[in-house]
């Protein structure tokens, strides 16, 4: 029964699919329930609805802890797996809900998971030989709660082909902006901030996409730090808009070693999480670094490396005509002031402005990733991840 639903969704010309991401900031699950129809560039996007359901403080703890090598253990990544399984499925429920779409008319689910950890390098620290990763967030469990076909696990796919299994969205901004022949680097500041670089003449192979290095992970320690855990992130950017850049610090921040890395490369919370920022906030004390001043400067770290990365990377090769941004740095006024500052002479403009909101746009990402499995097609870009070859991504678990 299940495998006949299969073959009858492969066949379907449009889909109403729901996408479920959440990124390393682990502020919450977004989703987005959209009307899908076509595949590969032939795909049209109708996004009915979007919303972010914020994790409860105690869940982004239990994440916290399970992230990192000390207190992750094998009991409390097990139990995570299924809590957050029934999460994401909630999450699902109620986009469905709010859009007045039954689940029974949902077609698929694409869910990302949360990242757990990520290791990329195949010359690491400890002179690992295969690189590994794991997001979390049980799919059997999405596809019990809702009833509904889930394709899940994109990332691994692309790591067994001999990628770095990130990025993934470069596959989606080729499919939603890579038509109509600009230089478009289509810019995500989330947790970590990630670039994909769209040639004029559209040649998937020639795609340049990494992440650039930190997007707001420090900015939001940070701002936990300052005030006691009131805040999560710094709000508008208050916080970092009541300090000066010190142009010695950013210097300093500016010599990490993830950036002058060649591409394929990706990063996570292992580099830029809460150790770095906790061991960062601590020299910035013992130096006598104005808390304003240390918000501020890494604000600006985080465009900078946006920046620099374009010019070691992209602009040596191409030039950008424009600069699409998304996720939630875009909400950072003083961000986006700095990001004005280093890429002079360069249009930024919003995925807001191309119809999809800055938000929703990772979360539609896994709905379109979703949407080529079904329909049989690869979704990663090799030169992207550094995989061997375009493999059909993620795991499906058959629907009723
Ligand atoms: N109003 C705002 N002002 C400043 N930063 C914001 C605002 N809203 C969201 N953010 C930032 O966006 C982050 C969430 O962005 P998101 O794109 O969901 O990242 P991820 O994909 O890593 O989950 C928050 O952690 C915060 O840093
Ligand atoms: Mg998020």
């Amino acid at each position: 029964m299940s495998i006949d639903n299969l073959i009858r969704l492969k066949e379907k010309e449009s889909r109403n699919v729901i996408g479920l991401m959440s990124g390393t900031s682990c502020d919450g699950i977004d989703a987005c329930l959209v009307k899908i129809t076509g595949n590969g560039l032939s795909t049209e996007v109708h996004i009915m609805g979007f919303e972010t359901y914020p994790y409860r403080n105690e869940i982004r703890e239990l994440i916290f802890k399970a992230s990192c090598k000390e207190t992750g253990t094998v009991d409390k990544i097990c139990q995570l797996n299924f809590t957050l399984g029934k999460l994401f499925a909630n999450a699902a429920v109620q986009i469905a809900g709010k859009v007045s779409v039954p689940l029974s008319e949902i077609d698929i689910v694409g869910s990302h998971g949360q990242t757990i950890y990520h290791i990329s390098s195949l010359k690491g620290k400890n002179g690992k030989k295969v690189r590994s990763t794991l997001q979390i967030g049980e799919p059997s469990v999405i596809a019990q709660e809702t009833g509904v076909t889930t394709i899940a696990d994109f990332r691994t796919s692309d790591i067994a082909a001999g990628g770095e299994g990130a990025p993934l969205v470069p596959y989606v901004d080729y499919i939603l902006f890579g038509r109509d022949g600009t230089g478009r680097a289509v810019q995500n500041i989330g947790g970590i901030s990630n670039v994909t670089f769209l040639p004029t003449d559209r040649d998937i192979n020639k795609i340049i996409a990494f992440d650039n290095g930190p997007g707001n992970m420090i900015i939001d320690r940070f701002a936990e730090i300052i005030t006691d855990g009131r805040l999560q992130y710094d709000r508008d950017g208050e916080l970092a808009s009541k300090g000066k850049l010190n142009q010695d610090l950013l210097e300093r921040l500016c010599t990490h070693p993830y950036l002058p890395k060649q591409p394929p490369k990706s990063t996570g919370r292992e580099d830029f999480g809460i150790q770095f920022s906790d061991d960062l906030y601590k020299e910035l004390r013992e130096d006598n670094i104005d808390i304003h001043d240390a918000i501020a400067t890494i604000t600006a770290f985080t465009a900078k490396s946006i920046s620099d990365s374009y010019r070691n990377f992209i602009l040596p090769y191409y030039e950008i005509d424009e600069v699409i941004i998304s996720g939630g740095g875009t909400h950072n006024p003083v961000l986006f002031q700095f990001l004005e500052d280093y890429l002079v002479g360069i249009k930024i403009s919003k995925v807001d402005d191309f119809g999809i909101p800055s938000d929703a746009k990772e979360a539609l990402a896994f709905a379109i990733l979703a949407n080529e499995t079904i329909s049989g097609n690869p979704g990663n870009v090799p030169s992207a991840t550094g995989a061997k070859e375009s493999v059909v991504l993620g795991k499906i678990i058959p629907g009723k």
